[in-house]
């Protein structure tokens, strides 16, 4: 089984490489290539690659290469983990929403239309040649801002599944706290990528017993302070947001914060610079604890999952992923992207039956697919009109000063990237 990760030159790939190395029996990897067109990185982390599969004895071959159409060629799944502009565009999109008084975040917000622009055209050009170099494979995407990067690959008739780890990252915390193997428990995770609340937590199976009245009242206090949110918010929903509804139910809050506090960019900006260095360090041969402070948990673990059950049938059966609607939340159209627990298999991934969304939630997610379906208009096409409505649209933004002005600070900072521009 050959696999390919493009932007594999990330800081992040010891995580992936590591679940690889853990988990070889669920998704034996004979050769894995990682891409990306910054040879200095590749070689700094394909090397310590090559040192985690050596200590933990897996026989796969790794190799690295700048060529993307020659890597991605025979390759049966294909992750996309890229970023566009690298932390230094991140930097930009976090910072300048906050001189209108909005949100600056990577994916929510002006900064995750930013993001969207930036990177659905290199996204699609890229899958284009994997369909031309290896027709049968599939894409699995990591590259944010999922939901519409999905879209535009499922758009264009690519077979590809949009990946997150907010959903295994509660899976993972529920388990721990229930005391149960994460494989027992089974999330009623609905909603889009970066805007989801579990609805239930099923022990056993989809149709187990719900275990998550009991969670709340018995660990509602770690929770809501686990994902920054008030503890009183979770009480009265009794459901459990994700942690990017924070950038809605305490929007102000999270914008005067965002104000005092050194940008999340620059955070990782830092970690990236030491995370590289050890990365040099010929004795290094796991990844190192460091990398643990990136979001991106358990992400290997949802990536092994995935990719086992679209390629042998194996893996567990019911994922969360991003895939279109078809249907599970009538009011949304068919083709939009939804993240939810799906059955996956050989064949891609169909979601499950999702009881009827409560106003509450569906309100909110129907006005950001709306926005998503803008934005990846503007994205597609480019135009100034187009970033505009898209911005209007957005529930974090919606007036039409702030949206003017953000319009011009989002083509001004992105010029380089946006091709109409
Ligand atoms: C979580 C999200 C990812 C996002 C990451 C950011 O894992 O699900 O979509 O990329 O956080 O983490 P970072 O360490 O880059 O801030
Ligand atoms: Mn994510």
């Amino acid at each position: 089984m050959k696999l390919a990760v493009v932007g594999g030159g990330s800081t992040y790939t010891p995580e992936l490489i590591d679940g690889f190395a853990r988990l070889r029996d669920t998704l034996p990897i004979g050769e894995l290539v990682l891409i990306d067109p910054a040879a200095d990185r590749l070689d700094l982390v394909g090397g310590l690659a090559r040192r985690i599969f050596a200590r933990q004895g897996h026989p796969g071959r790794i190799t690295t290469t700048s060529d993307l159409d020659a890597g991605v060629a025979g390759a049966d799944a294909v992750l996309l983990q890229l970023r566009v502009g690298g932390q230094a565009a991140r930097l930009r999109d976090e910072t300048w929403p906050l001189e209108c008084g909005c949100v600056g975040q990577e994916t929510t917000g002006a900064g995750g239309l930013a993001k969207a622009l930036r990177t659905v055209p290199v996204v699609l050009d890229i899958a284009e040649r994997i369909r031309r170099a290896s027709p049968d494979a599939w894409i699995i995407d990591f590259t944010n801002p999922v939901g519409i990067v999905t879209r535009a690959l499922l758009g264009a008739g690519h077979r590809a599944i949009g990946l997150c780890n907010v959903a295994i990252g509660f899976q993972r915390k529920f388990a721990r706290l229930l005391d149960v193997a994460p494989a027992e428990v089974h999330l009623e995770h609905v909603g889009l990528n970066h805007l989801t609340w579990e609805r239930g937590v099923r022990l056993g199976g989809p149709e187990g017993p719900d275990a998550l009245p009991g969670l709340l009242a018995g660990h509602a206090e770690a929770i809501a302070a686990d994902l920054r949110l008030p503890r009183a918010l979770l009480d009265r929903l009794g459901v459990v947001p994700s942690y990017y509804l924070r950038y809605f139910y305490t929007h102000d809050e999270v914008v005067r914060e965002l104000a005092t506090k050194p940008s999340r960019a620059a955070e990782v900006a830092e970690m990236e610079k030491r995370l590289l260095e050890m990365y040099g360090d010929p004795a290094l041969d796991e990844k190192p604890e460091l990398l643990a402070r990136r979001g991106g948990a358990f992400y290997s673990e949802a990536a092994v999952d995935l990719a086992a059950a679209l390629l042998r049938g194996g893996g567990s059966p019911y994922q969360v992923v991003n895939t279109y609607n078809n249907g599970t939340l009538p009011f949304l159209a068919d083709d939009a992207v939804i993240e939810v627990q799906a059955r996956v298999d050989t064949s891609g991934a169909v979601p499950l039956a999702v009881p009827a969304l409560e106003p509450l939630y569906a309100g909110l997610v129907a006005q950001v697919t709306a926005y998503e379906d803008l934005a990846l208009e503007a994205a597609l096409r480019g135009g100034r009109d187009r970033v505009f409505a898209a911005l209007l649209a957005h529930p974090l933004i919606g007036q039409f000063e702030s949206a003017e002005a953000l319009t011009d600070k989002l083509i001004a900072h992105n010029r380089e990237h946006l091709a109409w521009a």
